[in-house]
């Protein structure tokens, strides 16, 4: 079924892109969009558009696909994602990231906005993801496993490929940016974290938190493509921030950080 919905999915894609086959795959998070517009030759495809797609509710989320140029590559990217906490069903939550592995893309780059649990992270950092935590309470790819897709019990020792991740801090640094590390852990929302919760992850070994990213990387990683994570830190989390959290200081910091954002994205894509 998924798998018939997804050629059906790539089929309308390549009608109305000439027959684009990208090599990498992007999805943007809150208030980091504006990479998209960067592209060159590109073609917009909004996600009301788009068969098997669902639509975004949340502001700071465009929801469009944006096939297009970047560094001499061929690059598809889902500005703005459905997430869980919006009442999607997980498959509508891993359809964009799965139509990006069916299109071609062999490595997939996905970003978000986070909160800072470790003390070594602050507002405005940006921080590479080494590996997660996955608290939504479910997983993606529970249900009949297509063996078309993937495996059934897949290997998530290296979802976050150690190999991508030291070009990708090799590159940062020879750009002058600087790329911290750390573990994103994934909660359902729509609610912030208690600062019990955000006690409790980061006795476990959370670095940053997030509602997001988790079940495209275990869809993506299901369907053998490397994942690059990056997080921009947003706020610090719920009983560390000295303010209450809201949705404005996400975007406002995430727009802050854009222009960093973007060069770091730009160089990661003509380097790897
Ligand atoms: N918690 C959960 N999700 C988030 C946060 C946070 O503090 N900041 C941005 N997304």
């Amino acid at each position: 079924m998924i798998y018939e919905q997804l050629q059906k999915t790539i089929d309308y894609i390549r009608e109305h892109t000439d027959g684009f086959v990208p090599e990498l795959g992007l999805i943007l998070g809150s208030g980091l969009g504006d990479f998209a517009d960067t592209l060159e030759n590109s073609v917009r495809i909004p996600f009301g558009d788009i068969p098997g797609f669902s639509v975004s509710t949340v502001s700071g989320h465009a929801g469009v696909l944006v096939c297009g140029i970047s560094g001499g590559k061929k690059v598809a990217i889902m500005q703005g994602r459905v997430h869980y906490y919006e009442g999607h069903e997980m498959e509508k939550v891993i359809f964009p990231a799965r139509t990006l592995v069916m299109m071609g893309c062999k490595t997939l780059i996905i970003t978000n906005a986070a909160g800072g649990i470790s003390p070594s992270l602050a507002a405005g950092d940006l921080c590479l993801i080494t590996d997660h935590l996955n608290y939504m309470g479910t997983n993606p790819l529970r249900g009949p496993n297509d063996s078309r897709l993937g495996a059934r019990f897949p290997d998530m020792s290296d979802i976050y490929s150690k190999k991508l991740r030291e070009q990708v801090l090799a590159i940062a640094a020879s750009s002058g940016i600087t790329l911290k590390e750390g573990v994103y852990a994934a909660m359902p929302g729509p609610t912030y974290e208690t600062p019990a919760e955000i006690s409790m992850l980061k006795t476990v070994g959370a670095s940053m938190v997030g509602m997001s990213t988790v079940p495209e990387s275990l869809a993506a990683h299901h369907m053998g493509a490397s994942i690059i994570g990056i997080s921009c830190i947003s706020n610090l989390a719920a009983g560390i921030s000295p303010v209450p959290l809201t949705h404005d200081e996400v975007k406002e910091t995430a727009n802050r950080i854009s222009a960093v954002f973007k060069k770091l994205i730009q160089e990661i894509i003509s380097g790897i």
